[in-house]
């Protein structure tokens, strides 16, 4: 993969990169499609990295359907896949880590302590392998992104980190390759997380301002579904990650749901634009 990287930078292309679990969905191929717009050649890769999942997480029964995703990659036009195995990206004696302080241990990493960790260096990792001018990451993980923006920028990284809007079901449930566990019971009661999160854009859209009731309002909505147990429902500035009171500049409403033996994620993006909102789900 180095070499091909290496040639690919040597002939002065322009390669994007889609790191991904596998298990792939329109989400992930959106991402793609975004990388083959913009890059040539595209390289995705594949591996279920076992140092962001907790002792009692879902490492073991994460879904693997690397055939299927081979197909689904070759069909989309990506040119490589890298698909590593666990003892080449973390071989014996393997001591060396990269965390982004402060942002890591908020939300997401409150409830799931050093998965930010185990995220950030392996994708500083398969950067460094890849050598892409871009690399795309989905919004699904708002996160995600803003960490791994954050560390390209404190790295001085030459990679371009490009983030991508969310894909959902009609229904409106985010695209996640988590959803699979979920019973067709569950299924029903996880399109709450979209309804809870356009709740808030509609009490945006009527003039609420106040971060206080925006979040009572997606509460409130959550607690109209009897399967779904919030974590947390956040209101946050989409550069600091910090609580905000009002709205203002760009935000994120952020929201992480159990809804039986699953976790969820969604978000919603709210930008001021000349004293107005705008917010996309
Ligand atoms: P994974 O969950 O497989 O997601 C790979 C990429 O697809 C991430 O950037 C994620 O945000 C994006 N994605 C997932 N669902 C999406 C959706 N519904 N719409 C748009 N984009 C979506 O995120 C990871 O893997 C890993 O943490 C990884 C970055 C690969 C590091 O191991």
């Amino acid at each position: 993969m180095k070499q091909v990287a290496r040639q690919a930078r040597a002939e002065g292309r322009s390669t994007g990169f889609v790191p991904t679990m596998g298990a792939l969905h329109a989400g992930h191929l959106s991402l793609v499609r975004a990388a083959l717009a913009e890059s040539q050649p595209v390289v995705a890769s594949i591996f279920v990295n076992p140092t962001q999942f907790g002792p009692s997480e879902d490492f073991q029964k994460y879904p693997r359907t690397i055939e299927a995703d081979r197909k689904k990659l070759e069909d989309a036009g990506v040119d490589y896949l890298f698909a590593p195995e666990s003892s080449e990206i973390y071989p014996p004696g393997f001591r060396t880590w990269v965390n982004v302080e402060g942002f890591s241990e908020r939300l997401e990493g409150r409830v799931r302590q050093g998965h930010f960790r185990g995220v950030t260096t392996v994708v500083l990792k398969l950067l460094e392998i890849v050598q892409p001018q871009k690399a795309f990451f989905g919004r699904k993980d708002a996160q995600q992104a803003r960490i791994i923006q954050q560390m390209a920028r404190d790295l001085h990284l030459d990679s371009e980190i490009v983030v991508c809007p969310i894909v959902r079901e009609p229904d409106g449930l985010a695209m996640s390759s988590r959803n699979a566990y979920l019973n067709p019971k569950e299924r029903r009661a996880a399109t709450i997380l979209f309804r809870a999160l356009d709740a808030a854009r509609i009490s945006i859209s009527r003039g609420e301002r106040d971060a206080l009731r925006l979040t009572a309002a997606m509460r409130e909505a959550l607690r109209t579904e009897p399967l779904a147990e919030p974590d947390y429902v956040e209101l946050v500035d989409a550069e600091t990650l910090e609580p905000v009171t009002r709205l203002r500049g760009v935000c994120l409403a952020l929201l992480a749901v159990r809804i039986g033996a699953s976790r969820l994620i969604d978000n919603l993006l709210i930008e001021e634009r000349d004293g107005s909102f705008t917010t996309t789900l």
